[in-house]
């Protein structure tokens, strides 16, 4: 009895198996196409979640933060004498079309979202490569302190690209995210960052503006050696007649009558196969000028149908220049390499406190000026006005 009960058992076990998989099979058959379109687009799904980036927080950004690979331009390469130019400038004419790059790292909420960006008052806009890591401290620590100033905020951005290959190029990489995680400052592109990428970058950073930061009153916008002396900037930006930023402003140590470097030796080298006139607009210094927020939304509206110019200072130029308007100068902002006047100290803080902007520092000197400048007990005499 008990081992033919146990054999109806396996039979009715087997039964059920049988028409479990029977079911399946049929199931199966029903829907062949519905399963695999599933899985189809399950994987389609997985693929583009492993592509683009997380959106960002704030539901104003629709910053696009995924772009496919950018073309090299072949045909470049049919310009006359290409192959007699540099290899640095053979790259840029094959990516001067080259506009989007992949964002590696973001702070969508710098200026408290789009419409919280009316309350920046001065953005500060510091050119850096990754590898800069003592000028990027320094700057935090002194003239590029996040503050309150006189009543405005000031906010700070460094905009970076990438430098290195393989090995050297993730260690920079995460030299800056260690420091984003500290510090929220950090715009980084997946594009090479080099001289001749300083307009992408600009452009980059322009459009970065319009979408997160649009409402920004001023800018400043520098080489991250520079000092400059942000206490004054504010004091001059607030004493404006307008001073909402919806004027335009342009201004800092202006250039005027340059045209192209031809000599091949020159860092600032630009052939007639990039530049073809012998001219450039007037254009103030790249080192450090300052912008309204209307100035900077013309420019980048501009630059939409102006071809890339390596000179990232003169682009802006052409930019301004197209829209009918004006670059001015400001004695405040000194030309480069300017130091004091006074004999005995190259460095002499009082001079350094009537000023705007001035360029090249090392690190060390820019961090003991600022200290001084802090210094309540500094006290500077009218001579050294002129
Ligand atoms: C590629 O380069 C050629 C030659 O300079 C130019 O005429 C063409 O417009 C370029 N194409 C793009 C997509 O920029
Ligand atoms: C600019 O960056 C792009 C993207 O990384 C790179 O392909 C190109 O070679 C760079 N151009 C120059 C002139 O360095
Ligand atoms: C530039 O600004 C003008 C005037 O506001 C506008 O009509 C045009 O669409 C803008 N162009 C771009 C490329 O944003």
């Amino acid at each position: 009895m008990l081992s033919h009960c146990s054999i109806l058992r396996k039979k009715i076990f087997i039964t059920r198996l049988l028409v479990l998989g029977v079911l399946v099979v049929v199931v199966n058959l029903w829907f062949p196409g519905d399963l695999t379109k599933n899985k189809h687009i399950l994987l389609q799904e997985d693929v583009r979640k492993s592509l683009i980036q997380p959106k960002p927080t704030t539901t104003s950004s629709t910053y696009k933060y995924s772009w496919p690979k950018c073309r090299k331009n072949i045909s470049a390469a049919r310009v006359p004498g290409f192959n007699s130019l540099p290899r640095h400038i053979q790259d840029f004419l094959y990516h001067r079309h080259c506009r989007h790059f992949p964002m590696i790292l973001d702070v969508p909420d710098k200026c408290g979202g789009a419409e919280g960006s009316a309350e920046v008052f001065l953005l500060l806009v510091i050119k850096s490569s990754p590898g800069n890591y003592n000028r990027r401290e320094v700057l935090r620590k002194t003239w590029a302190k996040e503050r309150l100033q006189n009543g405005v905020w000031i906010r700070r951005i460094f905009i970076s690209g990438t430098t290195g290959d393989g090995f050297e190029k993730k260690r920079l990489n995460n030299l800056l995210e260690v420091e984003q995680h500290e510090n929220n400052d950090i715009l980084q592109w997946d594009f090479i960052d080099t001289h001749y990428n300083l307009t992408l970058k600009q452009v980059l950073f322009l459009e970065w503006m319009d979408v997160n930061c649009p409402h920004v009153r001023f800018l400043m916008n520098g080489d991250d050696d520079v000092f400059a002396h942000t206490d004054n900037m504010i004091d001059y930006l607030k004493a404006l007649t307008d001073n909402d930023g919806q004027r335009h402003l342009f201004t800092g140590n202006l250039m005027v009558n340059f045209g192209p470097i031809r000599s091949p030796d020159s860092k600032y080298y630009v052939p007639v196969q990039v530049y073809e006139s012998e001219s450039y607009p007037d254009f103030c210094s790249g080192g450090g000028f300052l912008l309204s927020g209307y100035t900077a939304h013309v420019i980048y509206n501009m630059s939409q149908s102006i071809t890339l110019l390596p000179m990232d200072d003169v682009y802006i130029a052409m930019c301004v220049d197209k829209a009918g308007l004006r670059p001015e100068s400001h004695m405040g902002v000194k030309a480069f390499g300017h130091r004091s006047p006074s004999n005995n100290d190259p460095l002499d803080p009082c001079y350094f406190s009537e000023i705007l902007l001035a360029h090249r520092f090392l690190p060390t000197d820019l961090y003991i000026m600022w200290q001084s400048l802090q210094d309540p007990s500094l006290t500077c005499f009218d001579n050294n006005k002129e």
